[in-house]
């Protein structure tokens, strides 16, 4: 098939490319490289042999984004470009509602003109909010709680609609659960802009010497070791996802969702003990207070994508963090190493 990937110059974006390339599909990358750079398309390039075309367009841009569908003849989509810090959707909600949301109504909107009606979403588990219990089912009701949540689960109503509308459509909507690791070849990763966010991102940085230590957000929550239990996923089984869910959706009309998760929690102390031990050095951290807005306890009913897709992740959390520190550690500043 050829495929246009949105976002595909990041980190869960430059990861499927590569996944589509090794199964053989024909792929273009459009990204405003906003968060990433054109690095991982010469990295991804070195690794399979083929170097995918690229384009340094902005979804908000239509008529550049028109430009792209004018010249190729795509089959699908799947579509990754998008705003993703929650701190930061706190302070600046027009910035992403306006990015996440226009960019991809163009998208979508130029798909229509064009006839491609094969879609992968890049959602997030995040829309399953704070009322739902674990493990969470796909047929859930739900309800982001910040503005970056809302605009992937605005989107997902969005994208409902238009499937429910017009049965050409065919879309699968991905909910990722906490996607870390690297390729095994260390050749790409994720590559964070300032301070990181997320665990492994920020643990990754303390091993290899650019943070002095971690700090573990609650020791206190209901849970075996009292710090928060998270359904960890290989980056490169999820990018297996996008292959599969893509596979999917070039037949049967309709609208699909899945969980890719692993179906359990590992918790943050057991998250360090692994990194420990790939990295072969302790890392330095501190117990400090709860973070607002995490949950104590948020990991997938893996079920559906086995039964609907035959995929499954592949690897255990010891894999992620070997991968993620080989990456960190022969990348030690990521691609502007
Ligand atoms: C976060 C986002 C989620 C988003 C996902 C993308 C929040 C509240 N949630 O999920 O919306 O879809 O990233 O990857 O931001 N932790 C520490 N110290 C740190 C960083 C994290 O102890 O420096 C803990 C957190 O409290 C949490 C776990 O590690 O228990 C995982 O955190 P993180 O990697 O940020 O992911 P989520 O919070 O699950």
């Amino acid at each position: 098939m050829k495929v246009l990937v949105t976002g595909g110059t990041g980190y869960i974006g430059s990861h499927t490319v590569l996944s589509l390339q090794e199964a053989g599909h024909d792929v273009v990358v459009i990204d405003n490289l906003v968060n990433s750079g054109e690095e991982s398309v010469r990295r991804v390039a070195e690794l399979s042999g083929r170097t995918p075309e690229f384009h340094n367009v902005d979804l908000v841009d239509e008529a550049a984004l028109e430009d792209v569908f004018a010249a190729a003849d795509f089959d699908a989509v799947i579509h990754f470009a998008g705003l993703k810090a929650v701190a930061e959707s706190v302070r600046e909600p027009l910035k992403y509602y306006y990015n996440n949301l226009v960019g991809t109504l163009n998208l979508i909107r130029a798909m229509d003109r064009h006839d491609v009606r094969s879609l992968v979403f890049s959602s997030s588990a995040t829309v399953y909010g704070e009322h739902n219990p674990v493990p969470y089912v796909e047929k859930m009701e739900i309800g982001a709680n910040n503005p970056y949540g809302r605009t992937k689960e605005q989107i997902e109503d969005i994208l409902s609609d238009l499937g429910g509308a017009d049965q050409r459509w065919r879309i699968a909507l991905l909910r990722y659960f906490n996607p870390v690791g690297a390729h095994p070849s260390g050749r790409i990763g994720e590559d964070p802009q300032g301070i990181p966010n997320n665990l492994v991102p920020f643990i990754a940085q303390v091993a290899v010497g650019r943070r002095e230590k971690l700090m573990v957000f609650g020791g206190d929550y209901n849970t075996p070791d009292g710090t928060c239990l998270r359904d960890y996923i290989h980056v490169v089984d999820l990018a297996e996802g996008h292959v599969a869910a893509l596979n999917h959706v070039a037949e049967p009309a309709g609208i699909f969702r899945w969980n890719l998760g692993s179906g359990q929690g590992s918790s943050v102390l057991e998250v360090i003990r692994s990194f420990e031990k790939a990295a072969g050095q302790p890392i330095p951290y501190e117990v400090t207070a709860r973070r607002p807005g995490d949950l104590p306890a948020f990991w997938a009913d893996a079920t559906s994508a086995l039964a609907d897709l035959g995929w499954a992740t592949t690897k255990t959390l010891d894999q992620m963090c070997e991968d993620h520190w080989r990456w960190q550690k022969n990348n030690p500043n990521g691609y502007g190493t």
